[in-house]
């Protein structure tokens, strides 16, 4: 989408397309008249979501520089993980998971199942000191054969996958699908998804605000690391291509008020919007990440007198999960808590 309008990227960029495109657009009715969503959750056959558009540029650039290993990081229960091993494994390339604890609920469970599935090396890690010991360890034994990938895919060229869908996004508007939202509602997590985003939209010129909401610790997600991405994001496109336009980023808005207690511990509201988009609308959101935006959404929503069109862009898998029927001893046994031990109480219900 982004080489259409910057036709020197789609030689430079490196890109696999693994994905649909582009995700569909429609409108959450019982919301209102102006209040859509974009659906990246049945964007990949196999496993949709937002980390598809950032592992089709990563895998295309491990598969330019001859790897055959890749190695990323998440907590137990992480999309992004799962995503990376599912697409590892059709692309042909081992994949290696190095993952830290986390608070349980019943989607850690599926998705460790779902991991174990692709044939990918789960990693138990106690802690990320040794994450990064595993990963040095690993880096000495595959050399130049591996390929790393951070956390939620967010390098910045995992991140132009947002950029391009931002001009995505203005196409389907072009088309006549909806109006140019005043503002888009995402979850912030290593913040590819909300700074590519926001990248696009002004590289296209448009001033459509982008409310970030943020779900993970501060110190993870916060103003001046969105600005340093954003910006790392824009520099490598601007090289790429100089006709892209080297901008001067925005303070972002990010939203702190539905975080909770901690990193994928569900909150009332986040759990409340699940329940209500789910009766309403058949949209499947979840605790960590879509309920607590959705909950942002809701709240302001409530307060809103005007008549301002609202886009909720949905960031989770739709796709069922494999692995559903496998013994989890097959599992390392550090993630045997997770079959073994209550959930939390308002994954209860
Ligand atoms: C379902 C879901 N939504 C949103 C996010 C956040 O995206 P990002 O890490 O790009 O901020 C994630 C990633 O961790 C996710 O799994």
């Amino acid at each position: 989408m982004l080489d259409q309008h910057y036709p020197a990227l789609a030689a430079a960029l490196p890109h696999l397309p693994l994905g649909h495109w582009p995700s569909p657009v429609t409108r959450l009715a019982s919301l209102g008249h102006n209040v859509f969503v974009k659906h990246d959750g049945y964007c990949g056959e196999s496993y949709g979501g937002n980390k598809l558009r950032k592992l089709e540029h990563l895998f295309a650039d491990a598969r330019a520089r001859g790897c055959t290993s890749v190695m990323t990081y998440g907590v137990a229960g992480s999309n992004h993980a799962l995503a990376t091993a599912t697409y590892a494994a059709q692309l042909g390339f081992d994949c290696y998971n190095l993952l830290t604890p986390q608070t349980n609920a019943h989607y850690v469970a599926q998705n460790l199942l779902a991991s174990l599935a692709t044939g990918a090396q789960l990693v138990p890690c106690a802690n990320d000191d040794e994450a990064h010991q595993h990963a040095a360890r690993l880096r000495r034994e595959l050399g130049a054969g591996l390929y790393e990938i951070p956390g939620g895919g967010s390098s910045p060229l995992g991140t132009v996958g947002f950029v391009s869908a931002a001009f995505e996004l203005l196409s389907q508007v072009r088309a006549g699908l909806l109006p140019l939202p005043d503002r888009i509602y995402v979850a912030l997590g290593t913040m590819g998804t909300a700074a590519g985003i926001s990248l696009g939209l002004a590289a296209a010129g448009v001033d459509t605000e982008v409310v970030p909401v943020r779900v993970v610790r501060p110190d993870i997600a916060n103003s001046e690391k969105f600005i340093a991405l954003f910006a790392s994001t824009n520099r490598l496109l601007h090289q790429l291509d100089p006709g892209f336009p080297l901008l001067r980023p925005l303070a972002p808005r990010i939203r702190h008020d539905q975080y909770g207690q901690q990193y994928a511990v569900f909150t009332q509201a986040g759990m409340a919007a699940k329940k209500r988009l789910f009766d309403d609308e058949q949209l499947k959101l979840e605790g960590t990440y879509t309920g607590k935006t959705m909950a942002a959404l809701l709240s302001d929503l409530e307060q809103q007198r005007d008549d301002r069109t609202i886009l909720y862009w949905h960031t989770y898998n739709a796709r069922p999960l494999a692995g559903a029927g496998s013994d989890y001893h097959e599992l390392p046994a550090p993630f045997h808590r997770y079959f073994e031990t209550p959930v939390q109480a308002l994954d209860r219900a």
